[in-house]
Parts: C-alpha cells; structure tokens; sequence
C-alpha cells in the first residue's frame, strides 16, 4: 500500500487534509503527532477530526493510519528508530503541514518552524536517496510577504528578501520555503500559501478560534484604526484544506499556490456591514488612529500581569497588522487548476463568528468514543 507522511494532521488545517485523505483514497497515513503513546494519538485524532467525522465513520478509516509519536525540535523528529527506518524506505510522499503559529516566540519559532522543517527535509532526503520522492509539499503563509501597504500580490512577487517581517512566525516560514527550495532541488515541490484561515462555507463551526475572536472585538469596538476600502484576505478551511489535498496529489503545474480570497477578498467597511446583521453596529472607521491604536495594544500586551485585557491586547498586537494592511494574495493559479474559488466570508462569516461568540470559543469536544466491536468497512470504495 503507498505511504503518505503528514505533519500537522492533528491540528486545525490538517485536519481537514487528513479527512480528505480518509476519505477519498486508500493510502497509508502515517501521522506525525506530540503523543507518548498510540492511544494518546487516537485521541489527538478524535479531537481533531470529529468536526469531519461521527464516531463510527472515525472508527472505519483509522485502521490506515499510523501514528508516529516524536516532535518537530527533537533529532530525527524524536521517532523510534524502526519507525524512522520505515517512512525513510515507505513514504512516496511528504506533506509537511506542522508549525508553531506563536506570533510573539522568537524560540517557539525557531525551534518548531526552523529547526523542524530542516528535519522533516532531512527525512524527505533519505526516502529520495532510498526510493524516489513522488512529491513534498510545505504549508507555509501568505504572512512571509513581509510589511506591506495597499497591494496585490503573485506568488513570485510575496517573497522578497529585502522586506521586513511583522513576526518572528512570518519570518521562520520564509526561511523554511527557501529551505525547501535549497535542500530538494530534485524534488517536485508544491508550497502553499493560505492567506487567514477562518471558518468552513458548509457549517459555522471551527476547532479554532484566535482570529474570529479578534474579529469579533474588532467589529464589536465602536472606533476601529482602518480605512473602509481597506481588503482583508480571508478564506475558508474547507476550500483551503481541499485545495492542498487536491494539488499535493495531482501533477502541480507551479511549486507555489496561494490560497487566499485574493481580489475577491471582502473590504472592511463590508465586513462592518455583514458583521451588522448579528445586530452589531459596525465600528466607524478611522485609519488616523492607527498609530494610537496600535501603542495602546502594545502596552496592554506589555502588562505583567495576565487576565482578559491583557489576553486581548496580545491578540490585537499580533492581528492589527494583519487585518489592516490592505494586502490580498491573487488566487488565479489555485482558483485556476481547482475549477473552484473560496467562499466570500461576506456569506458564511457573521453566523460563524456569532457561533464562536456563542460557545465562548471553545469547541465543545465529544469524548472518546468506544471502539465498536466489528467494524465496518467503508462501502463506497475509496480511491487511491
Ligand atoms: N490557521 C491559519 O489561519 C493559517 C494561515 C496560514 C497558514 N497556516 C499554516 O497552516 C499550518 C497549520 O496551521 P493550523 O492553523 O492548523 O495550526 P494548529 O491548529 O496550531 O496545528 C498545529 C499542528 O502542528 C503540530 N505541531 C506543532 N508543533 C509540533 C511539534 N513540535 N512536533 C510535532 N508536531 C507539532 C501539532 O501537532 P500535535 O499537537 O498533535 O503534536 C498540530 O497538528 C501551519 O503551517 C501554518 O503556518 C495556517
């Protein structure tokens, strides 16, 4: 059976990947995941697939996967020597989504960005050296564009040396795709770029909720620092997560896609006004306040002691940037090869961000379930 390495599968985006690969092939999944033990594993899985799956269907399609216990900051990813053995002489392709997305750790990034994408290469070169790579891919970010005012980028032209970051996060994903691009020259590659990921077009639930929770207090304040016509490119997990699925399996015509919202993406006046249907009144929007604003978050962020406000100056701190630069990410390639182009969130967003706001952001997660005695085989015949 052809083997698949997935970092990241138990997190929010790579959930949605690893549902897809469930469902629609029959490929051996093997998982990278921070669990001491397979069990522990399972649950990681549960939690991060049951916004996909029932209990049962869960049941029916893990007998594919394997969990691989190790981390991303340790040698050799921290995998038992076998297991590494084993994905070295099996895997046929490397879909690298795992990353710390801690905005404001320099180490957290370095340690889970940096040096574990270097040792996720250094896996993905033994299995080329061993057997051939059919493909690696990287999730990186559409932050790696650096500072930037007022603009609408292609692919080539979001990566630029010459450009500041806004975070150490933004930063260490940049050095990671040009890693990537240096240490498999004879690899076929796919980057991905996603822009802000929030909320699924089928339903108004998310296992994630640090962005809708600034959103919401953004169009929540009565004075918000950002022009009206300003773009926020946001797109939806379900388009996101199908689209990496899809492109990391067929012949890619380009090794960089970004999945974004690109020219379609909603202006913040219309945010403002889509975020009125919930009976908010949108904030008046004063872009002279930038600077203010963003001291004020500064500090609050600064504060030693840590409790709501402070929780909330961080958020503002690390998103203000991103929710005000009036950047967006062109989506032809992906939107092109795909047939199909994210949802406006102008549709699916307020009843999202009102069910966030609903459960007090927190996913009201099922408990494990019992595995049931005879499992039954998936009947509609997955494809490989
Ligand atoms: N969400 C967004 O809006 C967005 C936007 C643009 C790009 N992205 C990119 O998409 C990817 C996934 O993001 P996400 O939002 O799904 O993140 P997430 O929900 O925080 O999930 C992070 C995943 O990475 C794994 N991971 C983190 N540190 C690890 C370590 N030291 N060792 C092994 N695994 C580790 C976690 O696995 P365990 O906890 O099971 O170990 C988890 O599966 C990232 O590369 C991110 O840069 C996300």
């Amino acid at each position: 059976m052809k083997e698949i390495f997935i970092t990241g599968a138990t997190g929010f985006l790579g959930s949605y990947v690893l549902d897809h690969y469930l469902r629609e092939t029959n490929l051996r999944i093997s998982v990278l995941t921070r669990a001491a033990s397979r069990q522990e594993g399972l649950e990681k899985l549960w939690k991060a697939l049951q916004i996909h799956q029932d209990a049962s269907t869960f049941w029916q399609l893990q007998d594919r996967v394997e969990i691989v216990s190790g981390d991303l900051t340790k040698p050799r990813l921290g995998i038992d020597d076998d297991q590494y053995d084993r994905l070295v002489k099996g895997a046929e392709s490397i879909l690298h989504i795992a990353a710390s997305l801690n905005r404001k750790s320099d180490k957290a990034c370095l340690n889970h960005n940096l040096k574990g994408t270097l040792a996720v290469l250094k896996l993905a070169q033994a299995a080329r050296d061993h057997h051939g790579l059919r493909r690696f891919s990287f999730v990186s970010t559409t932050a790696i564009a650096g500072k930037r005012d007022s603009e609408t980028l292609t692919e080539d032209e979001a990566f630029d040396w010459d450009r500041s970051d806004y975070d150490p996060y933004a930063r260490t994903k940049k050095f990671c795709e040009h890693m990537v691009r240096e240490l498999l020259p004879d690899v076929p590659k796919t980057i991905f770029r996603p822009s802000t990921v929030m909320g699924d077009s089928r339903h108004p639930r998310s296992t994630q909720f640090e962005m809708v929770r600034a959103f919401n207090a953004v169009f929540s304040m009565p004075v918000f620092p950002v022009r009206p016509d300003a773009r926020v490119d946001i797109c939806n997990a379900d388009w996101v997560g199908k689209a990496i699925f899809e492109l990391h399996r067929k012949p890619a015509q380009h090794d960089c896609y970004h999945l974004s919202a690109g020219t379609a993406s909603p202006k913040a006046y219309d945010i403002g006004q889509a975020m009125a249907r919930l009976g908010r009144r949108p904030p008046r929007m004063v872009p002279q306040l930038f600077g203010a604003t963003q001291m004020g978050f500064d500090l609050i962020a600064g504060l030693r002691q840590r409790n709501t406000l402070t929780y909330i100056g961080s958020l503002f701190k690390v998103f203000l940037p991103y929710i005000t630069f009036d950047t967006v990410f062109d989506n032809t390639r992906a939107v092109t090869e795909l047939g199909a182009a994210p949802a406006s969130f102008l549709d699916y967003g307020p009843p999202f961000a009102e069910w966030c706001r609903s459960q007090n952001y927190r996913y009201p997660y099922l408990p494990f379930p019992e595995r049931p005695a005879v499992v039954a085989v998936p009947s509609d015949g997955a494809r490989a």
